[in-house]
């Protein structure tokens, strides 16, 4: 059942937003760490955002600052709901029309979906197809937040989407990376068989403010171990990269997405890479007034050794975007957030 108090939209606010006809947007997982950016870049257009979510991995205070922002108190509806589940008891309480559902709703850290192997699993494929169903329904085009994890151990770098990647169907990983795949060749069946024009985009790791500190992700665990005084913790030698994206680049890129007609998948992120060792440098760099020491552990199993996407075709069709903000410059923004 839905509480009337907080979830249900009541028959007068829906009246009011058909006068004004804003766009519509639903956000499964808008409770969490991308899906909250974007709800936020939304709501500041003037669109109506619904957000779904069941809290399994989103912060809590990332909905009370949603509905603290300006406009939401007419614009934003904020449902707690598992979007495996049948979306029929909730759904029918929304608008005839949606412009754009944005499925973000998965456990996105190994310490999480590693934890959450199953529900990842379902989040990604059960619950894909649900929010492909409303869309359909709806009239809203889909699009599918897919994962450059989907590249796997990649044998060459940067990656573009032409590459069919190197995953491991039965390790500890598999249960996101496959399920991420599963979403991805669903969208590209039912676009198939529906001649409907759902996307999907491959984000590469991105960070900045309201990441769980606890979600084990390599940036937010730096920061965090670097306000206690360290040590920065590096799992292997330090010689595996990743290309940091600022949430504001990657925001940015998926709205440009969404507008496209594309129906191929995207790689979002930032092309600068780094060594992990560089990153935590650079985390020093910005902690001058301390020194932290590294302490190296275990390699975790298929964790990837390269990881830079080509951005070619984004660049391309997104044009003039590209990501613009910097490790240090993010670091710096994202520190501020976390009141350093
Ligand atoms: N942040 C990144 O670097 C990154 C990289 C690649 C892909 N992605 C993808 O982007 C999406 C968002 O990632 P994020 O970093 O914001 O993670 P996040 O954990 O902060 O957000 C995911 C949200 O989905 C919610 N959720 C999970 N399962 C749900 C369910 N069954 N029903 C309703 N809500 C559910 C969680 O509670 C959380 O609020 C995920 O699909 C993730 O796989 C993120």
């Amino acid at each position: 059942m839905i509480s009337q108090q907080s979830e249900s939209p009541r028959l007068e606010d829906w009246s009011k937003v058909r006068q004004y006809n804003p766009m519509k947007v639903l956000i499964t997982g808008g409770g969490g760490f991308l899906g909250s950016h974007l709800a936020e870049k939304y709501l500041l257009l003037g669109a109506y955002v619904v957000c779904v979510d069941n809290f399994s991995t989103g912060l809590r205070q990332n909905k009370d600052l949603l509905l603290s922002l300006a406009g939401a108190d007419k614009n934003l509806m904020f449902l707690e709901k598992d979007i495996v589940e049948p979306w029929e008891p909730w759904c029918g309480f929304l608008p005839a029309g949606f412009d754009f559902v944005f499925h973000f709703a998965s456990p996105a850290s190994p310490v999480h979906y590693q934890r959450l192997g199953l529900e990842t699993m379902w989040a990604n494929t059960l619950g894909l197809s649900r929010a492909l169903g409303f869309a359909d329904k709806r009239g809203a085009r889909v699009v599918f937040a897919s994962t450059s994890e989907v590249y796997g151990d990649p044998e060459f770098s940067p990656q573009p989407e032409s590459y069919w990647g190197h995953v491991n169907s039965f390790g500890p990983r598999s249960c996101y990376d496959e399920s991420k795949r599963f979403g991805e060749a669903l969208v590209y069946t039912h676009n198939l068989k529906n001649k409907t024009r759902h996307g999907l985009v491959r984000i590469f790791n991105t960070y900045g403010p309201r990441m769980d500190p606890n979600d084990g992700r390599v940036i937010i665990n730096f920061l965090t171990q670097a306000q206690q005084g360290g040590p920065l913790t590096i799992y292997g030698d330090g010689k595996q990269t990743r290309s940091f994206c600022f949430v504001d680049d990657l925001i940015a890129a998926i709205q440009s997405y969404a507008k496209l007609d594309c129906t191929e998948p995207m790689n979002i992120g930032n092309d600068c890479e780094f060594s992990i060792l560089e990153a935590a440098q650079t985390v020093q760099k910005i902690f001058s007034d301390r020194e932290l020491k590294i302490e190296f552990q275990d390699f975790n199993i298929d964790d990837p050794k390269q990881r830079r996407p080509d951005l070619t075709i984004a660049r391309k069709l997104l044009s003039p975007w590209s990501p613009a903000v910097s490790l240090e410059q993010g670091l710096r923004q994202m520190l501020g957030s976390l009141g350093l």
